[in-house]
């Protein structure tokens, strides 16, 4: 199959030295595409600003912001079986970019923000037999939050996790994952290697196609 995965944070910026970002460091989105590329995928990895290295056999694209995602995601998904979306996209940029140096004596200290495009109920359209997995990363019990964003985004499968537990969240090389679907029961993983996940959710998409 040809899969695109999605990995990283988004960088939204304020100028050219300041931006607006989260935690994620890629390592979940990464870990999937190296078990996919193992396992004899077509991969392309469209990742935000992390320092990771490629996997081996794995077509990298490189962008900053959400609205790059979007539309390096838009560019690359005719050619695919399967999209993964673990980016953490920010929801918001900063109403105004700078284009050098904002000085802090011209610095208004209220943030005004405007919203990110959503990626995925952007690209729902152009689904079609596609496979959509998504994830969400929550503080909590994520099954609620999951299960609403399953349906609002038109996801196949979406990967939930408590990113407060032990050995899951961002930085780390474990998970804790439940994969929701719309039909079958909630799947409870064991806590295991971000790259043993990757390959349990190859495995969902290969038994799906
Ligand atoms: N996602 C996306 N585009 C965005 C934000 C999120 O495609 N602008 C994707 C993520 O890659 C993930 C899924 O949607 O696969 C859920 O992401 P999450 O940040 O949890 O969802 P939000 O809709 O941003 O929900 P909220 O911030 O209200 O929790």
């Amino acid at each position: 199959m040809n899969i695109l995965i999605t990995a990283g944070p988004t960088r939204e910026h304020l100028d050219p030295m300041r931006f607006l970002s989260n935690c994620s460091t890629g390592k979940m989105g990464f870990a999937i595409a190296q078990a996919a590329s193992e396992r004899g995928h077509t991969v392309t990895l469209i990742a935000g600003p992390v320092s990771l290295a490629t996997p081996s056999g794995v077509t990298r694209i490189d962008v900053v912001s959400a609205q790059d995602m979007l539309a390096a995601v838009q560019q690359a998904l005719p050619h695919q079986n399967a999209l993964i979306m673990s980016a953490a996209v920010a929801d918001f940029r900063p109403a105004h970019q700078a284009a050098t140096k904002l000085k802090k004596s011209e610095m208004d200290p209220v943030l005004h923000l405007e919203p990110n495009p959503d990626i995925l109920k952007t690209i729902f359209s152009l689904k079609g037999t596609r496979i959509f997995v998504g994830f969400a990363a929550e503080t909590g019990d994520p099954t609620a939050e999951a299960q609403r964003k399953l349906v609002s985004k038109g996801l196949d499968m979406i990967v939930a996790n408590d990113v407060t537990a032990e050995g899951a969240g961002f930085a780390v090389d474990t998970n804790r994952v439940t994969f929701i679907t719309a039909n079958e029961q909630p799947r409870a993983l064991p806590l295991q290697s971000k790259f043993a996940v990757g390959h349990a959710i190859i495995d969902w998409i290969e038994a799906h196609q």
